[in-house]
């Protein structure tokens, strides 16, 4: 059965107390929940406070860790940087890859990417691989290439074991952090092509196994609307997960 999750990606924000105070709230909120058993939140804090979330989520079996990024190296002379064996190793489940950010802030591309999703899958971790075109892209009728690029650079360089243990999360560049989400449909009829996509390379099984979220403003008004979508199973969430009240409505939006 396709999982459903919301994932939290806390980018560059909150120190350490506030952290705490924000894994407390959503462990607290998660806990009072009646949704499904297929429902799973995973947390993606700044790497000095993944033990501590880890520590502080790890009895609620809904709640998972993921890293915002990691290096494809296994260790080294790479100074500043994180190997995914050092994320296992204290808990962390997933690891956010190939975000808009990384790659326009630091010049991330897909061939470096496609090294890192195997560095992740190597030490037992799950890949959250992002995907999303900037707005001239879109206004250029281009979106659907880009994403396919990025897709097929990045992600389906695995074979079909490899494919079901990682997520693809589809975020428009134009709707992240500006308030301006995709529309309902933009959202689903690009999930639908992510979905063809996957079944053209590993099959109908797989692809309708396979958890396709969507990020980009999606908050605690709208992820109804946007989760209601056939293809759409759940978000990835930068702002609105910062607030732990916004982050659980959103939990409850299935
Ligand atoms: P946003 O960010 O929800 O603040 O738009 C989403 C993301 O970048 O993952």
């Amino acid at each position: 059965m396709r999982k459903k999750i919301v994932a939290g990606n806390w980018k560059m924000n909150k120190t350490r107390n506030e952290a705490i105070a924000l894994v407390n709230g959503i462990v607290e909120g998660v806990s009072k929940l009646k949704i499904s058993e297929n429902v799973q939140v995973i947390l993606a804090p700044p790497f000095p406070f993944l033990e501590s979330v880890f520590q502080l989520s790890k009895n609620s079996s809904r709640i998972s860790v993921a890293a915002q990024n990691c290096h494809s190296e296994e260790k080294g002379a790479y100074t500043g940087e994180v190997a995914a064996s050092m994320l296992e190793s204290i808990g962390v489940s997933h690891v956010i890859l190939g975000h808009s950010e990384r790659r326009a802030y630091f010049n991330e591309d897909n061939n470096f990417l496609a090294k890192k999703v195997k560095a992740v899958l190597k030490n037992n971790l799950k890949p959250i691989f992002c995907c999303g075109e900037i707005l001239a892209e879109r206004e250029k009728g281009n979106h659907f290439n880009i994403v396919k690029t990025q897709l097929e650079e990045g992600l389906f360089v695995l074979n079909s074991e490899e494919i079901q243990n990682t997520i693809i999360a589809y975020e428009p560049v134009w709707a992240i952090g500006t308030g301006v989400t995709a529309s309902s449909e933009q959202a689903q009829e690009m999930h639908a092509f992510i979905r063809g996509l996957i079944k053209e390379k590993y099959g109908d099984n797989i692809a309708g196994n396979y958890t396709i979220l969507y990020g980009g403003s999606c908050n605690a008004k709208n992820a109804r609307e946007l989760f209601a979508n056939t293809d759409v199973d759940g978000g990835l969430i930068g702002g609105a997960s910062l607030i732990a009240n916004d982050f659980i409505t959103i939990v409850d939006s299935f």
